[in-house]
């Protein structure tokens, strides 16, 4: 989704809105801008230059060197198109009749046809076909010499969803930042600040960030920041320490963000687990400390997310019901939102988000609110609408994920839903004290295993350059191997753009089976569980349509030797525990394809890492 960037301090704006830009590539994106205020030169009026690129930051950035914009003040924008394509005009930044406001959005202005509408009859020229570009206009009509009350005035009219970062070239010493339903944050440095769409685009420059609420508005000085609500009251700012360091935003050394961050999967599980897990297996959350007594009243538990994340949350189903005995049920958020779902008594809502952002989920989570129900959100990022929204947060701790396609946090939520299964299980008397040993001791081994996947690199590159061929693939797994499967195929037609779908092995007779022939490969998830027996006679009849078979077996497991067209054996391992490996190794596969084929693996086309709008 659209990324932002705004500066205001005492060095010049354009390298920093250039660099910062880089880092906010990995949201996905069409097009980038910036607008920066130049400093007037002798008997000059002020002018602010705008440049844009239709393409990619890159291109910007090669016509800003040519003709550097020298000020202190200006912003920047990465656009991921919803109202017009990806064109020239069409970029961000957008200004006003006059050309002395400037503006860059993310989210939608839903009414932003009648407010054109209005604002066209009263002599208004639109150049592009976006919703933003009602922003400086309205701005505009309300401008009567003060910036703040006109940004004021007009967002009072909008409705949906907005981060914004605006200037206007009367103020030279402001930058006004807004939200409404998309994250935005201000970044405190010394004598200089910033406004971003997200932490990333900041880290280098300071640690200080002030987390703007929805509908609150920051004036931004080179000195500070007040933020006030739509009516001008003033809020005190909530202001967090971000941990994240910024080699952890570079590759160090990997070719792409996404292998980089599988390859960090092992240290992201161990801080998952660390300080939340005694020997005895006793589970704590710092950020979610609720009673024994209320966790043992609750009767279910529903788990939203989006995407990978839902995904996730199909696992923590399985998790849930399992091992504490709780009614549990994961669902898409998108579709939640929409329905009228029952809600028990004493709910438990679990919001899965690695960026704890995404539109959709954040309005299940309000729902999930609104009914009663207990809400933990299950996140990455310090302070992100979903942790502030939800009544307890239980954070990941993996680091800056950059890749779009989500990998690390998959399996880091994965084990954080383990430690919720845990924490639910011996709260309800569900968990003996043998088989919580047996669970720390698994988990506490998992990021060494994770380690032993990632060392097989290039026997899964070498599958992946094998399979790669292939323009359609199946994959196949039951129990939590299931969301295994559809998450092993949602990686490899996200990055790779190749046809891939996941079905559980029981439904494959009940349709995709007929997709099957020797030109559609199944990747069967036939690692050891209780379902194991059921998975390997789903692949006798896989082969008895000729497709060719990749399975997942457990070491020393010689049912499909003479069966599949490849194996790849994983270690003996708790089924929990062998969900995250064969998912490592689901990952590297699938990122082994799209490298092959060339494709831009890190922002794949269509597609952003944080999804903002529903
Ligand atoms: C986008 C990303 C996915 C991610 C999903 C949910 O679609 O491309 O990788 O799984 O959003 O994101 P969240 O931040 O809520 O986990």
């Amino acid at each position: 989704m659209c990324g932002i960037i705004g500066y205001l301090g005492g060095r010049e704006a354009t390298p920093i809105l250039m660099e910062s830009l880089k880092r906010l590539e990995y949201r996905g994106y069409d097009s980038a801008g910036v607008a920066v205020l130049e400093l007037p030169r002798a008997g000059e009026a002020v002018r602010t230059s705008i440049t844009k690129s239709e393409a990619k930051v890159d291109t910007l950035i090669e016509k800003l060197e040519a003709n550097m914009p020298s000020g202190r003040l200006g912003i920047g924008h990465t656009r991921w198109a919803t109202h017009g394509k990806p064109t020239y005009i069409n970029a961000h930044p957008h200004t006003d009749c006059k050309g002395k406001i400037f503006v860059v959005h993310n989210g939608i202005i839903e009414n932003f046809a009648e407010l054109k509408a209005e604002l066209e009859a009263e002599g208004h020229e639109f150049p592009s076909e976006t919703d933003t570009e009602v922003v400086p206009h309205l701005i505009e009509k309300y401008y009567k010499g003060d910036f703040l009350a006109a940004v004021r005035a007009a967002l009072k009219r909008m409705k949906g969803a907005y981060a914004l970062a605006m200037f206007s070239s009367d103020d030279p010493e402001l930058l006004v930042g807004a939200r409404l339903n998309a994250p935005l944050v201000v970044g405190l440095g010394e004598k200089e600040n910033y406004i971003a769409s997200d932490i990333t685009a900041i880290i280098p420059y300071t640690k200080r960030v002030l987390v703007l609420g929805e509908g609150e508005v920051a004036a931004v000085t080179p000195l500070g920041a007040e933020v006030s609500s739509l009516d001008g009251v003033t809020v005190k700012p909530k202001i967090v320490h971000v941990d994240w360091d910024v080699t952890q935003a570079q590759k160090n050394g990997f070719a792409h963000f996404m292998l980089k961050e599988i390859h960090e999967t092992p240290e992201a599980l161990a801080n998952a687990m660390r300080g939340r897990l005694t020997d005895d297996g006793l589970v704590s959350f710092r950020e979610f400390d609720v009673p024994h007594e209320q966790l043992r009243n609750l009767n279910e538990v529903i788990l939203l997310g989006m995407g990978t994340s839902l995904h996730a949350a199909m696992i923590g189903e399985y998790l849930l019901e399992d091992w504490v005995g709780l009614p549990a049920r994961a669902v898409d958020a998108s579709e939640f939102r929409y329905r009228r779902p029952t809600f028990a008594d004493n709910a438990l809502g679990v919001v899965i988000t690695q960026s704890g952002e995404t539109a959709d989920t954040l309005v299940a989570l309000q729902q999930a609110k609104s009914r009663g129900a207990l809400t933990v959100a299950v996140t990455n990022v310090i302070a992100s609408s979903a942790a502030r929204d939800a009544d307890g947060a239980i954070y990941l701790h993996a680091g800056p994920e950059i890749g779009v396609a989500s990998t690390k946090t998959f399996n880091s939520h994965i084990v954080s839903l383990c430690l919720l299964a845990m924490r639910l299980a011996t709260a309800n008397d569900r968990i003996s004290l043998e088989r919580r040993h047996e669970l720390v001791e698994a988990m506490r081994a998992l990021p060494e295993h994770v380690k032993g996947i990632l060392a097989r690199d290039k026997e899964i590159l070498g599958l992946a350059n094998k399979y790669s061929k292939y323009r359609n693939f199946m994959y196949a797994g039951r129990g939590i191997g299931y969301p295994v499967a559809l998450e092993g195929a949602l990686k490899l037609k996200e990055i790779s753009y190749i046809h891939a779908e996941g079905t559980s092995g029981g439904e494959l007779k009940h349709g995709p089976i007929a997709l099957l022939d020797d030109q559609f490969p199944v990747v069967a998830i036939c690692t050891a569980s209780a379902t194991k027996d059921k998975m390997v006679s789903n692949v006798h009849e896989i082969v008895a349509r000729n497709a060719p078979v990749l399975a997942l077996v457990t070491k020393g497991d010689r049912s499909l030797d003479d069966v599949a067209t490849d194996i790849f054996e994983m270690p003996a391992v708790e089924e929990t525990v062998s969900a995250i490996l064969n998912t490592v190794m689901l990952q590297l596969f699938a990122y082994h394809v799209a490298v092959k084929l060339g494709q831009d693996v890190d922002q794949p086309r269509n597609l952003a890492k944080s999804v903002t709008v529903e």
